[in-house]
């Protein structure tokens, strides 16, 4: 059949099991970012210096951050559900310009952050890899849709919310039991910053070319897949 004949591989739509992998992956991370701004919420909403900790002096800097990161991690999931963005185009290219401008907002709240931090050079040089990441992934993935490259826009986007998720990784890793007394903390929270998107970004590439490797393996058939 002429679609077997396509070269071009999509991930779109991989095949089962991949496609439950991909949809527990998702659904776990977006469970686990929701809890993310359901504690960041409570953590901050009262308006004392004891709740604020070192943020009290940057809670400025802060609220800009938070609030533009909260839209973006909102937000994207509803952009990567097919079913509605083939449905409402329109919506999809208008939440896409809101996310990318929430990011700017958060970026700017972060460099704020980043240049009053007291944590030392090495935990602002990972937030800042951080930022420069997020910025990159999204100029990449605006480029692409703009040159009607909607596959190549598809993956940097997901990698741009990848991204977006590194704080939700972050405290989930400081969570894991064990996992402070394994360094000195100021080498510790640095690795742990650049790890919480590089290593989720390394899964999505080894992911994403596993299921590659399995569409262009020949079926039991002798088709290619
Ligand atoms: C992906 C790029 C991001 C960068 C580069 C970044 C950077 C930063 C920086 C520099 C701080 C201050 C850390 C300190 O001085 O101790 C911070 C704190 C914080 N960020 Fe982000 N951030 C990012 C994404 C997000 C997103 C998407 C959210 C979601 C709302 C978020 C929520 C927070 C919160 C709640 C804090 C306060 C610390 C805490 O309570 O855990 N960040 N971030």
């Amino acid at each position: 059949m002429a679609r077997y004949r396509h070269t071009e591989v999509s991930t779109a739509h991989p095949a089962w099991p991949q496609r439950g992998l991909w949809a527990l992956a998702w659904g776990l991370a977006v469970a686990a970012m929701l809890h993310f701004l359901w504690t960041t919420y409570w953590k901050y909403a009262p308006q004392d210096a004891a709740a604020y900790g070192m943020f009290w002096t940057r809670r400025a800097w802060l609220w800009t951050h938070v609030g533009g990161g909260a839209v973006t991690a909102l937000l994207g999931p509803m952009q990567f559900v097919g079913r509605l963005r083939i449905a409402y185009p329109r919506l999809h290219q208008w939440t896409g310009r809101v996310y990318l401008c929430a990011m700017l907002v958060a970026c700017t709240g972060a460099a704020g952050l980043i240049v009053t931090s007291l944590g030392g050079r090495a935990f602002q040089i990972a937030f800042a890899a951080t930022a420069l990441a997020w910025l990159v992934t999204a100029l990449k993935g605006y480029t692409a849709i703009r040159q009607g490259r909607t596959q190549v826009h598809r993956r940097w986007m997901i990698r741009n919310y990848i991204v977006t998720l590194a704080p939700v990784a972050f405290r989930l890793a400081l969570q894991v039991p064990g996992v402070m007394a394994l360094a000195n903390p100021a080498v510790l929270i640095p690795t742990l910053l650049w790890l919480s998107w590089a290593l989720p970004l390394l899964v999505y590439e080894l992911g994403t070319a596993a299921t590659r490797w399995a569409r262009r393996a020949p079926s039991p058939q002798g088709d290619p897949a």
